[in-house]
């Protein structure tokens, strides 16, 4: 696949992995992407995952086609990218690796006794170097996704390397929707960073793009201010649409049950989407990315260990770790004799930042009582106002 005039496609798609960084489903796989720049000097950008050296080296060398590379420039870190660095310099041990002083160092110990000797260039933020035609700037994107993370931007042809940034989940030859498994992979992956994602769309504003490279999911070409626009909603924690999700975890129903009449009510008012997750079933990242996607978000689950049920824990923990805020919580808490989660739940948002609680908190003592259908109620009529 070609990108322009000497840009090359040599990425590979893995519909193997089971749980992709170690914890996210991937049901239509995932695709680390790699690519050749043919010019007066051959660079290649990142490697691929382990699982698929003799595959990307075999892209490669059909793109070079007998050619030499001259440099490999790693953006980023992470084995789904830079597992195979050791395996091209066996192959091209001419080649010089361009990486920054962070890569180098993680280089160094994720391949011990790999020597590249004088096979080094290390580049400074916003340094250039020449292809021939094509000029690489380096622009260092630190925390997007890890802390040596660069892009490049090639100001020949206009186009952004741009590392994990606007990756998605999803292996190349399966068609699907971009903003929802790119949604769950920046929430998931990159959710906790927006400060240093915004800082990084700071800087490519200042660039002219006309084509996104990422180093997962399909290459941009057409109506990159739909892409840039979502990232910048994401990065800066606005809810993107207006609904409710409600997650609940539940033992024996009774909670599952008010999560049912609840969703039903708002329903009825006419709520325009509301997004039910049961923790212990459903996919996490799923949970945790329509938290992030709507405004509104309610909670409930059963009482614990005088604590609350390990799926929610995990939950919550999912969202303060990538700084949930902006939004609104209501809380439902069941127990049968002490019920105690309401108030776990909300000591768990203490460092979270412009949390709304509804002034409804629904107390089930372990079934559904007359009481508990009117504060339902409540709660319906406030989270619709
Ligand atoms: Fe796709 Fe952070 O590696």
């Amino acid at each position: 696949m070609k990108v322009g005039n000497d840009i090359y496609y040599v990425g590979v798609n893995d519909h193997q992995v089971d749980l992709f960084e170690g914890q996210y489903d991937v049901p239509n796989g995932m695709s680390y992407n790699s690519y050749v720049i043919m010019d007066e000097k051959i660079a290649v950008m990142d490697t691929v995952d382990a699982h698929f050296a003799e595959e990307w080296l075999g892209n490669v060398a059909n793109v070079l086609n007998g050619a030499k590379p001259d440099y490999l420039v790693v953006q980023h870190m992470e084995p789904d990218h830079a597992a195979n660095i050791e395996n091209f310099v066996k192959a091209y041990p001419e080649v010089t690796v361009v990486a920054n002083t962070k890569t180098f160092t993680m280089m160094e110990n994720f391949f011990r006794g790999m020597d590249l000797g004088d096979r080094k260039l290390v580049v400074a933020n916003g340094e250039s170097l020449t292809l021939g035609k094509h000029v690489l700037t380096f622009v260092f994107a630190p925390m997007v996704h890890w802390p040596e993370v660069m892009v490049t931007y090639d100001s020949t042809d206009k186009v952004l390397f741009s590392a994990d940034g606007f990756g998605k989940f999803g292996a190349l030859d399966v068609e699907e929707d971009w903003d929802c498994e790119a949604r769950r992979y920046y929430i998931g992956i990159v959710g906790k960073y927006g400060p240093q994602v915004q800082k990084l769309l700071k800087a490519a504003s200042t660039l002219d793009i006309q084509t996104i490279c990422p180093l997962h999911g399909p290459i941009l070409t057409e109506n990159l201010g739909h892409y840039i626009e979502k990232y910048d909603i994401w990065s800066s924690y606005k809810v993107e649409d207006e609904g409710v999700v409600i997650a609940y975890s539940s033992v024996y129903g009774n909670t599952k049950k008010a999560v049912e009449v609840l969703a039903q009510k708002l329903e009825e008012k006419g709520c325009p989407k509301v997004s039910v997750f049961d923790l212990a079933r459903d996919d996490m990242a799923e949970a945790v990315e329509d938290a992030f996607r709507y405004g509104k978000l309610v909670l409930a689950t059963i009482t614990y260990n005088a604590d609350i049920f390990p799926f929610m824990k995990t939950y919550i923990d999912h969202l303060t770790e990538r700084n949930y805020q902006n939004r609104t919580i209501g809380l439902i808490e069941n127990g049968s004799w002490a019920p105690n989660a309401a108030k776990v739940m909300k000591a768990e948002f203490e460092k979270s930042k412009n949390i709304t609680w509804l002034d409804t908190t629904v107390k089930i003592m372990s079934s559904l009582s007359e009481e508990n259908m009117e504060q339902l109620d409540q709660m319906a009529e406030e989270l619709c106002k």
